[in-house]
């Protein structure tokens, strides 16, 4: 073995086990900016305070949006993108959106979680607080079902289509989309799902000359799909 090799070996043996200690937990927990989100008070509630019956469609859409950033800064790692699990830890999709599955969530959330002198999940509580906490829990449970989404993928391609060629009848696109977004669930059992049919579908009501931002949000959607 030359010299050079043997070096080039050594670094990619300290590169995977840099990445070992990385996959145990052995990871700074980075700051979530939730000021946009209203105040829930210094103690830990036991149930998600964001969720779109209690707040609202416009905090709700908000407690997803920094709830996603704070997810892949904190949590992607191990627990999948999109929430989807590659088998490194649980899929936190499955976690009942009520006030037992809120429980369970922030028991792990405060604590993390230790194996015999191992840590295989960080605590986060202090470090990131509640407001976070809740804001991931939201992004977490309103993940659609990633199959049913496989399903209408097809339909969200034609309407995509039509919104960038630019003469779709706005009605009518938003009447699909709603329909498409209605039979799309959670895992959760959380009663909306934040699927792109439904966050186009939002936006065109809000206005209707946002044909190209729709069809953007469609886009991201189906590529995470396939
Ligand atoms: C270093 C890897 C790692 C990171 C980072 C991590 N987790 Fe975990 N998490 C785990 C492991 C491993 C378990 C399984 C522990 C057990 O057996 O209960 C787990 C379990 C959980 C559970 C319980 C799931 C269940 O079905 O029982 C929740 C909830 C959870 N994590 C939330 C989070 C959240 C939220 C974040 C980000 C803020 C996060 N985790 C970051 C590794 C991680």
């Amino acid at each position: 073995m030359t010299k050079t090799f043997r070096l080039a070996v050594g670094a990619l043996t300290a590169i995977s086990v840099a990445c070992v200690a990385f996959a145990h937990g052995d990871v700074t927990p980075q700051p979530v900016n939730t000021e946009a989100l209203p105040d829930v008070g210094e103690e830990w509630l036991i149930e998600n305070p964001y969720r779109v019956e209690e707040v609202g469609l416009e905090v709700w859409q908000k407690a997803i949006e920094i709830g996603a950033s704070g997810y892949n800064q904190n949590c992607a790692r191990c627990h999948g993108l999109e929430v989807v699990s590659g088998g490194l830890a649980p899929d936190l999709r499955f976690i009942e959106a009520e006030e037992y599955g809120d429980e369970w969530y922030m028991e792990r959330f405060i604590h993390g979680y230790t194996q015999n002198g191992v840590t295989r999940m960080p605590a986060f509580g202090e470090l990131l607080g509640q407001k976070a906490a809740w804001a991931i829990r939201t992004y977490v449970e309103t993940r659609p079902d990633d199959v049913q989404m496989e399903e209408v993928s097809p339909d969200l391609t034609v309407i995509r289509d039509q919104l960038l060629a630019g003469d779709a009848d706005v009605e009518a696109v938003v009447n699909s989309l709603t329909e498409i977004a209605g039979g799309i669930g959670t895992l959760s059992g959380a009663p909306v799902a934040d699927s792109v049919a439904y966050r186009a579908a939002n936006i065109l009501t809000a206005d209707d000359t946002a044909m190209k931002r729709a069809a953007e949000v469609l886009t991201i959607g189906l590529s995470a799909a396939n």
